[in-house]
């Protein structure tokens, strides 16, 4: 643990509580040195039962922080900064913005351009410390940009993007959460009607999904080539299968994701 790391989460709710969690299951922070707000304080009773401080004031929160994560909606984000800009001290301290479309250029805009920021895009798997975060950093402070992508690879992976991506990343990543349990929910019914109670078809589901990431994640290896290896000739996984191309399988997903982007880039175009 980080004697000296000090970390303010503002705007504490699905997101921001994920990376409390994560923080804290980690070790990285200790809880007295967690500032966690939201308006709402009765929903993180179950933080200042652990010792995190609980606050309502984002201005008390950032002032006692060296990193200052920003988890509110995008319309949220300008008043929230508005509010912290007279706590932020140039050279002591870092904002790390996970707000949807929320560009750099505007988060300096408001704060001024002393103050590093690096935006990222986690997803609510940084609780159990396996998500994967992009990140861009701002330019001039890659000394910054380090130290934060250190501290968020104890949430998980981490890969630097061009700013540019954030918007795909905030669909294959973090909306990419939903779509995998979706997959996941649906192996579960089928698994249902095969024979399986609930409680056993999820769990199998669940774990074959992780396994066949982890082939290739720690194998590098493309997924045709795992998947020839499971499809015999005439066999039981190509008719399953190919039915499932027949009405649309990987159609359907391509399509899925492109339509939550173009949604994404025309509230971005809006903002
Ligand atoms: N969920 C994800 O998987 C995910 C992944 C990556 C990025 N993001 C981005 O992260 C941001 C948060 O998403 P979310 O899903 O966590 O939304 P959320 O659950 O609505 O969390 C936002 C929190 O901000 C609090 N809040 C609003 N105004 C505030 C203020 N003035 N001061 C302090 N707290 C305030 C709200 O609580 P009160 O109403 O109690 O104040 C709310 O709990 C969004 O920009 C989203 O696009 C989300």
């Amino acid at each position: 643990m980080n004697q000296n790391l000090k970390v303010a989460i503002l705007g504490t709710g699905n997101l921001g509580m994920a990376i409390a969690e994560g923080l804290l299951k980690s070790k990285t922070v200790a809880p007295p040195d967690l500032f966690v707000t939201r308006r709402k304080v009765e929903l993180l009773d179950s933080f200042r039962r652990k010792k995190v401080n609980v606050l309502t004031d984002n201005k008390k929160a950032a002032a006692q922080a060296n990193i200052v994560f920003l988890t509110v909606k995008p319309h949220q984000a300008e008043n929230v900064l508005e509010e912290i800009k007279p706590a932020l001290k140039a050279g002591q301290q870092v904002i790390i913005s996970a707000v949807t479309g929320f560009s750099m250029e505007k988060i300096i805009a408001i704060t001024g351009k002393n103050i590093p920021v690096v935006r990222i895009m986690p997803n609510t798997a940084v609780a159990i410390g396996e998500s994967i975060t992009c990140m861009s950093v701002a330019p001039g402070f890659d000394a910054e940009g380090e130290k934060v992508e250190k501290l968020l690879s104890s949430l998980g992976r981490t890969l630097r993007i061009r700013e540019e991506l954030m918007e795909a990343s905030t669909v294959l990543g973090a909306c990419g959460v939903a779509f995998a349990l979706r997959f996941l929910r649906a192996l579960t019914q089928g698994g249902i009607e095969i024979g399986f109670s609930a409680e056993t078809a999820q769990y199998i589901a669940a774990q074959t999904m992780r396994g066949a990431a982890g082939l290739i994640l720690e194998n590098g290896q493309h997924p045709e080539k795992e998947i020839d290896k499971v499809t015999t000739p005439m066999g039981v996984t190509i008719s399953g299968l190919n039915e499932m191309e027949h009405n649309g399988f990987s159609s359907s997903l391509i399509k899925g994701l492109v339509t939550s982007y173009t949604k994404i880039s025309s509230m971005k175009a809006k903002n």
